[in-house]
């Protein structure tokens, strides 16, 4: 790499119809933390994100709330801003995508890959919905699965058996915004020519651009086949009109991307910086998005496309994390995992979560679990207990005995050498974005610190009249440990690390780490970071708890029986065709492209069977392996597009992300009957 690195970066940009929540928080602090990096490094580093404001379910939400998209845009812009702004992840531009802006690029880019032949029209069938006038998006789409017959399943796939379908296969369908029936109507639409890009978007993918795994991953989408890309949308939608195109918008996928470009715009022509520089065929500079894995195919296929024609650069890199699971389970609004940056902020300090989460992450796309146990045991110990506490145990001394100074000896050079020859390891673990590595290493040296205190035991030495001069020593070569561990952590705790600033008098950055502090005056201690209180974390719980809406009460609303009537009676024989077995879930892992399916490996106790079950909602394959259930054993094999399942798993719940698995008394073995 360069001396003197240009970067611009980016985060996703948010829809603007939902709150920021813990899983887009993992993103932005990621972003924010590589960000500051190259920044203490003293790289020219930039990072812009905005609210993604286009689209149906915009839209439709404003309509509900009875106010212009605009408006609503307006106002949750303004909303997430400041909610990143509290967990401290700083962009120098929060912008919009519905922006003069972005409409101008928006523009230019099409009319430039119109011109050189990459766009054409084609008449498609669409569902309509004939009462609110408008063409249905697949998940505006409900009805009965073409495959099994299950009722009220979306209009792309269902949840019951897993089948993905056109919404046009969708038995009596209907409208989920008006409840009408939707009709088949023709549309003129835009197409983008992928295809023709497909030897350009192999080596891209293959220019070190991407993660290993998931350059492999994006080898099938090849073998697949690239397709034309639909880029149109009919009115009424909430977007950008096609030049020359009348009541024919711009789907929202194109401009969400575009609006990483406008939104730097709008940053440079406010700054003074050339936007050429950073997006011109040409230039040097380096371009990162951070993203995650779910909006892999936008950023990696149609965008570096998108770029490409339209003589543009491409990213440096696409850089993709996984998603944040609640101990262990998809967030979910009934079980109060689903949480809001708002609501974390309302209970806990946001430098808990930026450090935990950079404890966890590392460079790859595997999930990341935010367990409240682990959360509140890593920061207590590793922060307030090791690092914090190195001050706390020192500075008392240096302030009352000596002067408020530190001493001009430098007691164990190898041992502060050791601290700053770190400084290469650490930087390039914090570079490549395995930030878990990095947090290790630090806590390593802060390990070492405090053993350095322990063994010489500055509280008792300060009693020896003889000893004045070594105890100077060991308090002030623990203050300078301290000072080299926050330098390393200002990127994750800029908060801790400007009170570090203000009790040293010195103001960090990565060349810090050259110098010693000897003979050097510093202020009184003052505590810098609480304990995580679990108290709070079970009230954020609460607060976050969601009481899902009832769907067509019958007999007690607030009974699950009033949602969800007893069936009509079954003889006993019925009953006993069934053969219910206890099963132990040997493993479960993802099924590739499956939304909701988990594939699980069911040990009866002599036989093993495979079942694919809908659950991947509720649980992480990991908080499944090992445990006992109930299975349905004699249900016929169906054979799924993802292989055999050979019988069902019993699960309760209204469905969605509230799903339990049933689980039997210890004691239960694997392959006895359930009568
Ligand atoms: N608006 C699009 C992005 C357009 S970018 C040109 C979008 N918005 S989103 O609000 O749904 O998601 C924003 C980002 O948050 C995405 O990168 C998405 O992967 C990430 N996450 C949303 N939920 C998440 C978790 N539960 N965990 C981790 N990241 C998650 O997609
Ligand atoms: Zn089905």
């Amino acid at each position: 790499m360069s001396e003197n690195r240009r970067i611009l970066v980016t985060s996703a940009l948010p829809y603007a119809n939902g709150s920021i929540h813990l899983g887009h928080l993992l993103e932005h602090i990621q972003t924010d933390i590589w960000t500051r990096f190259q920044r203490l490094r003293g790289n020219e580093c930039y990072s812009v994100c905005a609210d993604d404001a286009h689209g149906t379910p915009v839209m439709l939400k404003a309509q509900e709330l009875g106010i212009t998209p605009e408006e609503m845009v307006a106002r949750t812009r303004a909303e997430h801003h400041q909610d990143l702004l509290d967990f401290h992840v700083e962009y120098d531009n929060y912008y919009v995508t519905h922006s003069p802006e972005n409409k101008a690029l928006c523009e230019e880019i099409y009319t430039r890959l119109d011109n050189a032949g990459y766009i054409s029209k084609r008449t498609i069938n669409q569902l309509y919905d004939p009462q609110k006038e408008m063409f249905l998006p697949d998940r505006f789409v409900k009805g009965t699965c073409p495959s099994c017959g299950a009722e009220d399943q979306n209009g792309d796939s269902c949840d019951v058996c897993g089948a993905t379908y056109s919404p046009t296969e969708v038995k009596n369908p209907r409208s989920v915004v008006s409840g009408a029936t939707p009709v088949l109507k023709e549309s003129e639409h835009f197409f983008f020519d992928l295809p023709k890009f497909e030897d350009m978007l192999k080596g891209w993918i293959r220019s070190g651009a991407l993660q290993e795994e998931m350059a492999n991953k994006l080898q099938e989408w090849f073998t697949e086949g690239l397709q034309q890309w639909d880029i149109s949308r009919d009115a009424p939608y909430f977007g950008f009109e096609i030049p020359g195109a009348p009541n024919k918008f711009f789907y929202v996928w194109v401009d969400a991307p575009v609006g990483y470009m406008a939104s730097f715009k709008n940053f440079c022509d406010q700054n003074n910086l050339e936007f050429d520089d950073f997006w011109g065929s040409d230039s040097e500079a380096e371009l990162y998005h951070f993203i995650g894995k779910d909006i892999t195919y936008f950023h990696c296929l149609f965008w570096p496309a998108m770029l490409e024609g339209a003589g543009y650069r491409k990213p440096t890199g696409v850089n993709i994390h996984g998603f944040v699971t609640v101990n262990g389970a998809k967030m979910s609004k009934s079980r109060g995992t689903f949480i809001k940056g708002r609501t974390y902020l309302d209970h806990l300090n946001p430098e808990y979560l930026r450090y935990y989460f950079a404890s966890k992450l590392g460079d790859s796309v595997t999930d990341i679990d935010l367990n409240f146990t682990d959360f509140a045991q890593k920061v207590n110990s590793d922060l307030v207990g090791k690092v914090v506490n190195i001050a706390s145990r020192c500075a008392s001394f240096i302030t009352k005995r000596f002067d408020g100074k530190l001493s001009d000896n430098v007691l164990e050079p190898e041992l502060i050498a050791e601290f700053q020859n770190a400084a290469d390891t650490i930087a390039d673990l914090f570079e490549r974005r395995r930030y878990h590595q990095a947090i290790r290493e630090i806590m390593t040296l802060a390990d070492k610190a405090n053993q350095f205190i322990d063994t010489n035991a500055p509280w008792v030495t300060i009693k020896d009249e003889t000893k004045q001069q070594f105890t100077h020593d060991v308090c002030s070569l623990g203050i300078n440990m301290f000072r080299l561990l926050v330098i390393y952590l200002k990127p994750v705790l800029p908060v801790l690390a400007e009170k570090a600033e203000g009790f040293l008098n010195d103001e960090f950055t990565w060349s810090s780490l050259e110098t010693v502090l000897t003979g050097h005056a510093i202020n009184k201690f003052k505590p810098m970071m609480q304990r995580v209180e679990m108290e709070k974390v079970d009230a954020m719980v609460d607060d976050s708890k969601e009481n899902l809406e009832p769907a067509k009460p019958t007999v007690n609303p607030d009974s699950p029986l009033g949602k969800d009537p007893i069936s009509e009676t079954i003889s006993f024989d019925d009953f006993a065709k069934v053969d219910l077995r206890i099963a132990r879930i040997a493993n479960a892992e993802h099924v590739e492209k499956a939304d909701k399916l988990l594939r699980l490996e069911l040990d009866l106790g002599g036989e093993t069977k495979q079942v694919f079950a809908g659950i991947k909602s509720a649980y992480s394959p990991e908080a499944l392996i090992g445990k006992h259930t109930v299975m349905v054993a004699n249900l016929a094999p169906r054979k799924m597009r993802f292989g055999m399942s050979e019988g069902m798993v019993l699960a309760a719940g209204p469905g969605g992300d509230e799903l339990y698995i049933l689980e039997p008394h210890e004691g239960a073995l694997p392959g006895m009957r359930v009568k």
